[in-house]
């Protein structure tokens, strides 16, 4: 009854210990079998196919050899499939069994990784022996682990203590400082110059190459610093703005920048043939620049009389202009207004002296009669010394041959009040109709005496009247005159 039930807490202890064992060592054959091995092969220890099989004569259970050893070595004598007493003389090895098992079909433990092998147990390590998953060490004893598929390619490309030997330089260097320190760096290897010159050279010449000699390589022109292509310097150089070219008057060894030349030129080169500055006087003179200081001194009275003349030429140039200015400036549509200033400084000077004070003459209109208005500010004949006077006076005109005579239109003249405000504004007003037998309407001579007295008013206003109102503003009057060009036959 005791031993009865000590038993099942022995084995559960034994088991645990198997259990141990089998993770530990694996005695028997974890390799995958081709065909399932049969109930007998199977050691029940370790529940594989067995290795090195051992036989217990007395019961006939068989074991792997380490198995039973390692259940014996606990100190318990027994069969471990009975419990019946056991000594090491009851045990024999199993040849038949053995070879049974060696002889079994059995796949290569790399068939997962796709060793397709199938073969007897026993001719397993001379498949191992070349089975290309096998894993083997580098024999480079570098710490990777290598099928023996991929080792090729290890020592050849991986491996950091293969030897590799630079295309280039011919250098052996172990793989690891190769690739940290000289692949894509070996000084010889030939390379294609950057500035995609087409040049190919070892990569120590490249930096010299593409500073110095590249003819794609950046430079300054020294002239206008700025940067091209080397190729094209001469090129821009034979337009850069800055480049030195001669004086094409040679003028002096220093060479002046392209774009500065036609200012020398022009206006520096004392080399360059200049014309005399009485050029437009009359003067052709030409000589270069340095020596026209002295034409000009030894000419005076020469380039005096062209200048002489040329002034007086210029001045009937100016006279033919102010008439022409005077014909257009004045014609008028009939109303001719006329502003005396300095009213106070005339009137004085004409108490003194009869001054008669005469306008600018005016057209009647574009192709009309040329008239001219005249004031005696003291008067003059039975106005004078009482009264303002106004006289209107034909002048020989540009278009009198093509106008009718005797001149025949009304005229007015006003005396304007300049009051600020318009309403109460009363200009004195006079008008008349020439009759066509006075003589100052007849068509004029061209040669007329010009002092000859127009038509008009000798009493046209009293002094007295003239003060009042605003007759005179800021010193000045301003008189109007009219030609009523209603009737006006236009040539
Ligand atoms: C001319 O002056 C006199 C004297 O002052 C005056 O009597 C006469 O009315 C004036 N004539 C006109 C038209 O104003
Ligand atoms: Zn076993
Ligand atoms: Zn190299
Ligand atoms: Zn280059
Ligand atoms: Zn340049
Ligand atoms: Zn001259």
């Amino acid at each position: 009854m005791v031993g009865a039930s000590r038993r099942p807490a022995d084995r559960r202890r034994v088991y645990i210990y198997i259990y141990y064992l089998w993770w530990c060592t694996m005695p028997g054959y974890t390799w995958t079998f081709v065909d399932r091995p049969r109930r007998k092969c199977i050691c029940p220890l370790c529940r594989l196919p067995v290795r090195e099989a051992v036989r217990v004569s007395s019961c006939g259970h068989t074991f792997c050899d380490i198995c039973l050893q390692e259940f014996l070595s606990a100190g318990v004598f027994k069969c471990p499939e009975d419990d019946k007493p056991l000594d090491y003389a009851q045990i024999y090895p199993d040849d038949d069994l053995t070879s049974e098992v060696m002889n079994s079909l059995i796949r290569c433990r790399y068939n997962k990784d796709g060793c397709r092998w199938v073969g007897k147990l026993h001719n397993l390590q001379s498949h191992l022996d070349q089975c290309c998953y096998d894993n083997i060490a580098c024999p480079n004893k570098c710490p990777a682990l290598l099928s023996r598929l991929s080792l090729e390619d290890h020592l050849e490309y991986s491996c950091p203590n293969r030897l590799v030997v630079c295309e280039f330089c011919s250098q052996q260097l172990p793989g690891d400082t190769y690739e940290r320190t000289h692949s894509g760096q070996c000084p010889c290897e030939v390379m294609w110059c950057e500035n995609k010159c087409g040049a190919r050279l070892e990569r120590r010449f490249l930096n010299n190459h593409m500073r110095n000699e590249c003819h794609k390589r950046t430079v300054e022109c020294s002239y206008c610093k700025r940067d091209f292509v080397q190729e094209t310097l001469q090129t821009h150089q034979y337009q850069c703005p800055r480049y030195p070219v001669t004086c094409p008057n040679r003028c002096d060894p220093t060479k002046i920048a392209r774009e500065d030349l036609d200012v020398h030129v022009q206006a520096l080169c004392p080399s360059a043939t200049v014309s005399c500055a009485f050029k437009k006087a009359g003067c052709s003179h030409k000589c270069p620049r340095f020596s026209m200081d002295k034409h000009v001194e030894e000419n005076m009275k020469h380039h005096l009389q062209l200048m002489c003349d040329l002034s007086q030429r210029q001045q009937e140039e100016i006279t033919q202009l102010c008439d022409a200015l005077y014909s257009l400036s004045h014609v008028t549509d009939g109303t001719f207004i006329w502003r005396i200033t300095n009213y106070k400084q005339k009137f004085l000077e004409s108490v003194y002296k009869s001054v008669e004070i005469v306008s600018e003459p005016f057209y009647t209109s574009r192709y009309g009669y040329k008239m001219v208005a005249s004031v005696f500010l003291n008067g003059n004949g039975a106005g004078e010394g009482k009264n303002l006077s106004v006289y209107i006076k034909i002048l020989p005109g540009d278009y009198d041959n093509i106008l009718d005579w005797p001149f025949s239109l009304p005229i007015s003249f006003s005396l304007f009040d300049q009051c600020s405000s318009p309403d109460k504004r009363s200009n004195i007003c006079e008008s008349f109709t020439p009759d066509p037998t006075w003589k100052h309407f007849q068509k004029p001579l061209k040669d007329a005496d010009k002092d000859t007295l127009g038509f008009g008013y000798p009493k046209f206003v009293s002094h007295d009247v003239l003060k009042s109102r605003d007759y005179i503003k800021d010193d000045c009057i301003v008189i109007k005159v009219k030609v009523d060009n209603n009737k006006f036959i236009c040539p």
